[in-house]
């Protein structure tokens, strides 16, 4: 038999959780048992992959999964365009330029070499207001490099900021805010917007933002 349901990618980690408690909430139970990365609801709405959450773009953009849960952030170093059918409120978090607590005082140098994951957002970020900067790319535990001597400060997001403070690092500045989204492929979209459109309003009853005023489908920018 050919599955009816809508395909969706989903991300590992912190995110998933609370986006299974959203589905909950709105009558979509979605379970992966004994370490298995695929899930089908119940009522055979949305058949789920389970990704890393960098990942998530690369399964969209192709069109494996029509459908994504997915940050800003993880969305911008991608580069694809996506449709965004709505942000959560669940999951925001703050872009921010961090630094070693005794050195957040100081004034900030006017050529910055920073670490971080996100390199595309941290490249653009300065450049486009005219600020010379060196970025080193790293993969994780980035709160490393200015205890260690790599980078005097990094780009990171900060959800509890509890990472920083275990690491004797503060925030210099918030540089962006980062939502959450549900994602569409824009094909996808086009060959299944009554599908999409009907998962829309249901998961858009609860604790969401619908984007852009009169439409539900707005495109990354
Ligand atoms: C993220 C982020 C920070 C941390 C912030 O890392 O890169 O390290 O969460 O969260 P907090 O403000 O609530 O402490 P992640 O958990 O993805 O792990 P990573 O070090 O592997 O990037």
């Amino acid at each position: 038999m050919i599955s009816n349901a809508l395909t969706i990618a989903l991300p590992k980690g912190r995110l998933l959780d609370r986006f299974q408690e959203h589905l909950a909430a709105c009558g979509i139970r979605i379970a992966f048992e004994d370490r298995k990365l695929i899930a089908e609801d119940d009522s055979n709405t949305l058949r789920a992959f389970l990704v890393k959450n960098t990942d998530l773009p690369v399964y969209v953009h192709h069109g494996i999964a029509g459908l994504g849960v997915c940050g800003r952030d993880v969305l911008y170093e991608s580069g694809y365009d996506f449709f965004r059918l709505l942000k959560f409120t669940f999951g925001s978090t703050r872009m921010c330029l961090a630094t070693k607590r005794e050195q957040a005082d100081r004034a900030v140098p006017g050529h910055l070499t920073v670490a971080t994951k996100y390199t595309r957002f941290a490249r653009d970020y300065f450049q486009t207001r005219g600020i010379p900067v060196e970025i080193i790319r790293l993969n994780g535990s980035v709160e490393l490099a200015p205890l260690l001597g790599l980078a005097p400060y990094i780009v990171d997001l900060v959800e509890t900021g509890s990472t920083l403070k275990a690491n004797n690092l503060t925030v210099v500045e918030e540089l962006e805010k980062i939502g959450v989204y549900l994602i569409a492929n824009p094909a996808y979209y086009k060959f299944n917007y009554r599908r999409v459109d009907t998962l829309v309003s249901l998961l858009g009853q609860r604790d969401v933002e619908i984007e852009d005023t009169g439409a539900t489908v707005g495109k990354i920018d």
